[in-house]
């Protein structure tokens, strides 16, 4: 007999419930239940696993418990939320989407898991891969953006970070991808609310990621809170055992979200919490993270009839199975055994400075006013998120010391030591006090040039941080209007840093301002890697990873959408559009200036003729016309206008980086496999249609911007 199946087998079913069970420290409680002292159930073997507790003294002395004093020595598996970093923090997932780089998503991650594992921990609840189209809900800020095949890519990526190559050694985690799936358009954005889409979104849209994380080797994956068409993420059986387990060929462990077992009782699919319970068992959630509903529930569940003892033992296997993965059995003090060396630290300061810089997205930048050479000897920093160093790390930073954080006006003391920088914050992020304003527009006066920090408070994004009007909150609006006025007055020009876990809705601003970048939440680094583009050491390469619409109203508007029987005509009344707002998005998919200027010529794509065993070549002439040296991001995206299903106006299918000097012109190839170009048909099954496609190789998702080729699908 294997171990698993010993200790199965000399398991009380309370002992095999604590396995079931994930219990809160009370470190840092991130939903309605807090929990207390764990260390008597740990010791009868009624908890097997943990989550928020940090720290490897604190770990091991709890991991002491289980493996030394409990009856069967099975040692503890503790998680934390380690999503965009642990100690040291890194942009919010959706700022380092931006990077479209791959190798820099996974080494965040590894760095991230790093840390963690340094800390004792041996599960992040992490990557976090919900394609968000609407700005409203602010969990849009933990994920990839707005694009399934870009979520896949980053799905890949950050499993293989957090994992490592060997997920049992001291420095690796087990990856929970979530949350399956489907929670980001839940009904009007707002949070927790309820979702229902079509089978086909479902399947194209929101299940890919999932998909390329199993494939990946994901070990774990955590629920949505949310309903599907009435059926709860927590008891679907259809998409968590047919789907995920049976056609995607999930093996690992399913962890609930905090609290959702028993929330199936005010879901209205449980009267009590053994149906809860026996629901979610059913649809084979193996750890109850604070519900209790599997230690209280399933003892009457079974009594019930309504559960199987074979149902538990299944999952119980699979819990002790990630557990024997993880190396916890052969040594459960091997996380954290060591401190991290302080070089190990500075290293990691360094790569999140320069993921951080990476991920800064330049919107607007008129007559080139930045970067800032030669650089004003007077600056003014205005605005309530100029020295807020405790806001820069966004969301997710349970962990992280804001001592250690850069705000921006540190950032730019740090890069212009010799410039007089003036400040004021003019007002707060939320409040209706303008008394602040006169003072600070006063700054104007005697700088040279005027830095505006604006955007959201980072507690404004997020989980239950859904806004239903998603502009500058408070009376951020007047600061900068007096500030764009007094700067007029003077020719002074305006730079405007925007942080926000989610495009804002600013028109105005960006209507006003000379120059507009998007900062997100850029963790720990922030004003370091700000000042790095704001003084032209890096020029930024940011694009943004998801549409910045013009007015709430537009929302959803994505690059994704599918054409309309009527669409859009200017001459036409009875066309597709709006009578007060644009179609397109303020900005697309994937726009992001930098101090270069390139220009795209010359695509050639072969074969002419492709086969589903083929892989397409795009080639394209990339120049540089602009002064400075710079990195320019190449989209490649297909346009299938006639098929038995409506696709998509544009889909992504590849994505590449060049980095010319002035004048330099370059090729960038992009190879796309030709089952890419498969889609889901009348059926739901993957079709690769023969006809004609369009490539489209450009800078951004905007089409006219975009050069295009043409080839035949052959069946
Ligand atoms: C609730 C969130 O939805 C989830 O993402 C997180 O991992 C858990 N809380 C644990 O903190």
């Amino acid at each position: 007999m294997s171990r698993i199946e010993q200790l199965i087998d000399a398991m009380t079913l309370e002992e095999k419930l604590g396995q079931l069970t994930m219990t809160a420290s009370s470190y840092a409680v991130t939903g309605p239940v807090i929990a207390g002292d764990s260390t008597d159930a740990i010791r009868s073997g009624a908890i097997g696993n943990l989550l928020n507790l940090v720290g490897a003294k604190a770990i091991h002395e709890v991991q002491r418990i289980a493996v030394e004093q409990s009856r069967l020595r099975i040692p503890l598996l503790v998680g934390l939320d380690i999503i965009h970093g642990h100690r040291t923090l890194f942009p919010i997932p959706l700022g380092e989407t931006a990077l479209f780089d791959p190798e820099a998503w996974a080494l965040s991650a590894r760095e991230a898991s790093r840390e963690g594992a340094a800390d004792g921990i041996a599960m992040a609840f992490a990557p976090m891969l919900d394609v968000s189209r609407d700005p409203r809900w602010g969990r849009t800020a933990e994920g990839p953006g707005e694009d399934y095949w870009l979520a896949k890519r980053v799905a890949a990526a950050k499993v293989r970070g957090i994992q490592g190559p060997d997920l049992s050694a001291a420095d690796s985690l087990a990856a929970v991808a979530k949350h399956f799936c489907a929670y980001a358009p839940v009904t009007a954005g707002r949070e927790y609310a309820s979702v229902d889409i079509s089978e086909r979104t479902l399947r194209e849209v929101h299940l890919p990621a999932f998909a390329a994380a199993v494939e990946a080797g994901a070990v774990a994956i955590m629920p949505a809170f949310t309903d599907l068409a009435g059926i709860p993420m927590t008891a679907n059986v259809a998409l968590l055992r047919t789907c995920l387990r049976d056609e995607l060929g999930f093996r690992g462990v399913l962890v609930s979200d905090y609290n959702a077992i028993a929330e199936l009782i005010r879901h209205g699919v449980a009267e009590d919490l053994p149906e809860a319970a026996a629901l979610a068992l059913h649809a084979g959630v193996d750890i109850d993270m604070m519900s209790d509903a599997y230690r209280k529930g399933l003892p009457i569940a079974l009594r019930r009839g309504r559960v199987l003892i074979t149902d538990i033992d299944e999952s119980v296997w699979r819990v002790l199975q990630l557990k024997e993965r993880l190396g916890l059995f052969e040594d459960p003090y091997r996380r954290g055994a060591t401190a991290e060396s302080s070089a190990a630290l500075g290293e990691r300061r360094r790569i999140a400075r320069d993921i951080a810089t990476r991920a800064i997205v330049l919107f607007k930048n008129q007559a080139d006013v930045l970067p800032l050479i030669p650089s004003p000897r007077r600056l003014a920093v205005i605005g309530p998120l100029a020295d807020a160093a405790g806001e820069m790390a966004g969301p997710w930073a349970l962990t992280g010391d804001p001592a250690t954080y850069i705000s921006v006006l540190a950032g730019l003391r740090n890069a212009l030591p010799e410039a007089e920088l003036l400040h004021a914050a003019g007002v707060a992020i939320e409040s209706e006090d303008t008394s602040g304003i006169a003072a600070a527009v006063a700054l104007c006066e005697r700088a040279q040039a005027v830095l505006l920090c604006l955007g959201e408070a980072a507690s404004m994004s997020g989980e239950a941080a859904s806004r239903a009007d998603p502009g500058l909150p408070g009376r951020q609006r007047a600061l900068a209007e007096a500030v764009f006025e007094r700067a007029r007055g003077r020719n002074l020009r305006v730079i405007v840093v925007l942080f926000s876990g989610r495009p804002l809705m600013v028109s105005w601003l960006a209507e006003q301002a000379d120059a507009l970048l998007a900062a997100w939440f850029l963790g720990s680094e922030t004003g370091n890697a700000l000042a790095d583009v704001l003084t032209g050491r890096a020029s930024p390469s940011g694009r943004t990873p998801i549409s910045w619409p013009r007015t709430v109203g537009q929302v959803p508007v994505f690059f994704g959408q599918r054409p309309s029987g009527r669409p859009f005509n200017a001459a036409d009344h009875y066309t597709s559009k709006y009578l007060d707002t644009p179609n397109d998005p303020l900005y697309p998919f994937g726009f992001g200036l930098n101090y270069g200027r390139f220009r795209f010529t010359d695509l050639r794509v072969t074969p002419p003729i492709v086969e589903i065993s083929d892989t397409i070549e795009a080639v394209v002439r990339v120049t540089n016309q602009g002064p400075r040296e710079a990195e320019e991001t190449v989209f490649l995206f297909t346009r299938d206008q006639f098929a038995c299903v409506a696709r998509p106006l544009l889909e992504l299918k590849g994505f590449a980086k060049i980095r010319l000097r002035p004048g330099e012109t370059g090729t960038v190839t992009i190879k796309v496999p030709a089952a890419e170009l498969c889609f889901l048909g009348l059926d739901l099954k993957p079709l690769f249609e023969p006809g004609e496609v369009e490539i489209l190789v450009g800078p951004n998702a905007d089409r006219s911007q975009l050069q295009v080729a043409s080839i035949q699908l052959r069946g």
